[in-house]
C-alpha cells in the first residue's frame, strides 16, 4: 500500500502513519482530509482506545506542503481548500478525546511540530529535530501554538522559538519538556509501542477522564488562539513577503 496516510488497526490500537517520505511527510490536502478521517473516526469508534501517530523515512513532517501555501497564497486562503483543510483536521486533532502518542523519527517542522502539541505522548529519536520557521515563511504560528506552546516550555522559550524560527535538538526539546523520552533512532518503535500498550491496559473511561481534565484548563483559550491564528494566516498567506518565500523554496537550487 502506497497511500500518503496508512491507517492500521490491531486490537484496541490505530496507528496512523505518514507516508510521503520522498517529500519529507510534507502534508497535503488529501493528506490532512485522511488525517481528519482517520481521527474522527478513532474518535468515536469503541474498538479503538489508543492513537499512535508516527511516520516513514527519515523525516516526522517537513509541515504544510509549501506548494499547497503557494496556491492558497495566489487563490486567497479564506475560500481555499487548504485552510479548509488543515482547519478541519486540527479541531479533530485538538478535541481528540482518547490518549494519543506521537513517535518523531526525524524532523518535525511547522505543523509537524506543531500538532505534537496535541499528542499526550511525544517520544522522539535522538534525530529528530523541530522547528517553527513560520516568521522566515513570513507566515505566523498555527494549531494553537501561540498559546500552547508556552504552556509547554514556558512563554520566554516559545517566544524564542517562535520569533527565531531556529532548529531544536532532541535533547535541548526534552529539557524543555516539549517531548517526554529522546530514544536512540533503532529504539523508538519499541519505546512508542511500550506506552501505547502501558495505555491499553488502564481504564479508557478513566484516561478519557484524565485527559479532558488536563486539557479543560486551556480548551477556550486555544479555540480563541486558533480561531486568531487562523485569521492572522490567511492575512499573511496572501502577503507579498510570504509569496516571494513560497516561490524562493520552491525554486531552491533550480
Ligand atoms: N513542502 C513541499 N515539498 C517539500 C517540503 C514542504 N514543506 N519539504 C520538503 N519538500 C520536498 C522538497 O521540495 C524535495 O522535493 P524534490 O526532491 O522534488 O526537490 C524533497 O521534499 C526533499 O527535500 P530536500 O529539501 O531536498 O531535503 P533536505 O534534506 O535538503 O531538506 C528540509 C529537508 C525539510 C529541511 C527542507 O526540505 C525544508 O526546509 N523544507 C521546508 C520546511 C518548511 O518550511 N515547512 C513549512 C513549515 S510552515
Amino acid at each position: 500500500m502506497d497511500e500518503a496516510i496508512r491507517v492500521e488497526d490491531s486490537g484496541a490500537v490505530r496507528t496512523i502513519t505518514l507516508n510521503r517520505p520522498a517529500k519529507k511527510n510534507a502534508i497535503t490536502l488529501a493528506m490532512y482530509t485522511a488525517l481528519n478521517a482517520a481521527l474522527a473516526e478513532a474518535a468515536t469508534d469503541d474498538r479503538t482506545s489508543v492513537v499512535l501517530l508516527g511516520a516513514v523515512g527519515d523525516a516526522f513532517s517537513a509541515g504544510n506542503d509549501i506548494g499547497d501555501f503557494l496556491r492558497a497564497s495566489t487563490g486567497g486562503l479564506a475560500e481555499s481548500s487548504s485552510a479548509r483543510s488543515s482547519g478541519t483536521f486540527l479541531q479533530t486533532i485538538a478535541s481528540f478525546p482518547k490518549p494519543m502518542v506521537a513517535a518523531v523519527n526525524g524532523l518535525a517542522i511547522g505543523i509537524g511540530a506543531t500538532m505534537l502539541l496535541h499528542c499526550d505522548l511525544v517520544i522522539a529519536s535522538s534525530a529528530a529535530t523541530f522547528q517553527f520557521p513560520f516568521t522566515s515563511l513570513a507566515l505566523v504560528p498555527e494549531a494553537g501554538s501561540s498559546v500552547l506552546l508556552a504552556a509547554r516550555v514556558g512563554l520566554q522559550r516559545a517566544t524564542e522559538w517562535l520569533l527565531l524560527g531556529e532548529r531544536i535538538d532532541a535533547e535541548t526539546a526534552l529539557h524543555a519538556g516539549f517531548v517526554n523520552a529522546v530514544v536512540p533512532p533503532e529504539a523508538l518503535a519499541s519505546a512508542a509501542a511500550t506506552r501505547v500498550q502501558a495505555l491499553t491496559r488502564l481504564p479508557l473511561g478513566a484516561l478519557r477522564e484524565t485527559k479532558r481534565l488536563i486539557r479543560e484548563p486551556l480548551r477556550a483559550a486555544v479555540a480563541d488562539a486558533m480561531a486568531r491564528e487562523l485569521q492572522a494566516f490567511a492575512s499573511r498567506l496572501t502577503s507579498p513577503e510570504a509569496a516571494a518565500a513560497f516561490s524562493g523554496f520552491l525554486a531552491r537550487g533550480k
